[in-house]
């Protein structure tokens, strides 16, 4: 059968790689083949736009070709990774995805939406989430986190943003979830880390559940 394809997503600090750990260890012990990966990376050509983007060097190019070279990343994140694994059967929790551009390129990058669209389809070639986990918090809170976090290391090219953008940000996730309420689930994060996971666990099952009963003819295409 098809494996589930969930993806985490959220502002700095909301305490992603957490809840993916948590989430890979649950379903691990109820017997499923679990792959955490994350973007942008994932594959050596991916992590190599990883190194580029983060570091700031494609910044000059502006938000229309970062957007351009994630979506690179992304499609040989697809192809060489996540769509294989899924057709195996085994269930993939990615750290960032096709949101992740939908707000930091498109909304406060502002792209045009068409743009984003037409890029986003061939990144993707239909390989939507089954879940999507939004977890949320207030732009302040994460940024704070993320600075404890990075200790002395120097804050990456989005970390380095203001915390008006960051809250847009959140705004636009928000509005994604309004948009999908199927496929996106906000989940506040601004709790203890067991609520938080217990809530996840809770989502994730009612997905499987209707997996067993509806098998995924169009999950991967
Ligand atoms: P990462 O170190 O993985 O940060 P985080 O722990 O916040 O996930 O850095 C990824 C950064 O890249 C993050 O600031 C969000 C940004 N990003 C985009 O702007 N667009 C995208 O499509 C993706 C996947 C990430």
């Amino acid at each position: 059968m098809q494996g589930l394809f969930i993806t985490f997503e959220g502002g700095e600090g909301a305490g992603k790689s957490t809840q993916i750990a948590r989430l890979s260890e649950y379903l691990r012990a109820h017997g499923e083949d679990v792959l955490v990966t994350r973007e942008p990376g994932g594959t050596p050509g991916a992590e190599a736009a990883r190194h580029v983007i983060l570091s700031g060097a494609a910044e000059s190019l502006g938000p229309a070709m970062e957007a351009i070279l994630f979506a690179a990343a992304r499609n040989d994140h697809v192809e060489q990774v996540i769509r294989p694994a899924l057709q195996s059967g085994r269930t993939v929790l990615c750290d960032r995805y096709i949101d992740s551009s939908r707000v930091y390129q498109g909304v406060t990058g502002n792209l045009d939406p068409q743009l984003m669209h037409a890029i986003e389809r061939t990144a993707i070639n239909g390989l939507m989430p089954d879940l999507t986990i939004i977890l949320d918090l207030p732009a302040e809170i994460g940024l704070q986190r993320a600075n404890v976090r990075r200790g002395t290391d120097v804050a990456d090219r989005f970390e380095k943003e203001t915390v008006d953008l960051h809250a847009k940000r959140r705004e636009a996730y928000l509005g994604i979830a309004k948009e999908e309420p199927k496929r996106c689930k906000v989940v506040a994060a601004d709790r203890p880390i067991d609520a938080i996971s217990a809530e996840i666990a809770a989502y994730v099952d009612e997905v499987r559940a209707l997996r067993k009963t509806t098998p995924a003819a169009e999950v991967v295409k």
